[in-house]
């Protein structure tokens, strides 16, 4: 039996909350139902945020209501405070989200507040989540660079995903948030924070906006993480990171990890049927090279 890899899909989550044009409730829905065809185990459905700091987001505590509930898939929201909490809860979300940063001034213009008030408001959503048996899940971003400091200490990385472990996040995802990254400086990261925690609470969550993603990727697999962050298609970026693209896009990630003769449980077909129906909803070509080499294969 191949070992496992598994994929955690964020397009609808970062994908669709960098979309100039806000995907309706019924677009959205249509993406993560494709999504759940294609054998992903775990999904981001959307943010429990304030609709004012991003609107793309808005109803996705209704937009999880509306979901079906499949034995095997995990539907995820994320919630920075407890009011986001309070909106997963009531509709009943089994996994929610909480996210920080290794710089303190992406934290300020992501969230409003310092890395240590972030962790006052996790805190109280990681108390409920546990009262409620919710499983939270931790991001930090800016793992390597900051878009407004710059370079980021790996010991620095390590600490905020030891604390956010020792709360009470059972998986910490390690978010290279603007692209920037080259496989030697997220070797160091990794180092870093694999002499605090075990890799199988880690995750690689690698965006591509230098088309880096996919050698980071290779890099933390040497250093056995088994738990990769993607998006269908490519979609995504982050509204606090000016410039940043989209995620790794989950049909590359899913060629290279096949290739390498990783499971993933993913269906090549259905895949493909979610990349095609979501880059005709935006009406864009799939920056995934796998995409793009798949398609002309079916054609010649
Ligand atoms: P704030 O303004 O500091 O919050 O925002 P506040 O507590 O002072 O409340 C202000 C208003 O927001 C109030 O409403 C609250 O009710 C409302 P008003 O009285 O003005 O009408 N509010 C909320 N509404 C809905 N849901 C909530 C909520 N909390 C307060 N949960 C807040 C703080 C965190 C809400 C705000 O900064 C925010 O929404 N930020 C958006 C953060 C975000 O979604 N960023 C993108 C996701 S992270 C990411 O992309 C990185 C990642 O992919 C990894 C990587 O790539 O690095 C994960
Ligand atoms: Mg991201």
């Amino acid at each position: 039996m191949n070992e496992f890899v598994k994929i955690v899909e964020v397009g609808p989550r970062d994908g669709l909350q960098n979309e100039k044009t806000p995907l309706n409730l019924e677009q959205r829905k249509a993406l993560i139902l494709d999504l759940m065809r294609t054998g992903l185990k775990s999904i981001e459905v959307g943010s429990c945020v304030s609709a004012k700091w991003v609107p793309q987001m808005a109803q996705s505590d209704e937009l999880y209501a509306q979901l079906p509930k499949m034995d095997g898939i995990g539907l995820s929201l994320l919630t920075p405070n407890i009011k986001g909490f309070e909106a997963a809860l009531a509709v009943g979300c089994k996994e929610v989200a909480v996210f920080t940063a290794a710089s303190e001034s992406f934290t300020r213009k992501n969230i409003n507040c310092s890395i240590d008030e972030s962790f006052e408001k996790f805190a109280d959503v990681i108390a409920a989540a546990q009262a409620h048996d919710i499983k939270v899940r931790g991001y930090v971003s800016c793992i390597v660079d900051c878009p407004y400091e710059g370079a980021i200490d790996p010991q620095q990385v390590a600490k905020v995903s030891k604390r956010l472990y020792d709360m009470g996040c059972y998986e910490i995802s390690l978010g290279e948030t603007i692209g920037t990254a080259t496989p030697d400086r997220v070797k160091n990261v990794w180092n870093a924070c694999l002499a605090e925690l075990d890799s199988k609470v880690l995750a690689g969550h690698f965006h591509n906006t230098f088309g880096m993603a996919i050698a980071n990727i290779y890099q933390s697999l040497e250093q056995g993480i088994r738990v990769f962050d993607s998006s269908i298609s490519g979609l995504g970026g982050c509204p606090y990171a000016k410039g940043a693209s989209g995620n790794i896009s989950t049909e590359d990630l899913y060629y290279l990890l096949s290739k390498m003769g990783f499971e993933t449980g993913i269906d090549l077909d259905a895949l493909m049927q979610a990349s095609h129906n979501i880059s005709q909803v935006l009406n864009r070509q799939n920056p995934s090279n796998f995409a793009t080499a798949y398609w002309q294969n079916q054609r010649d």
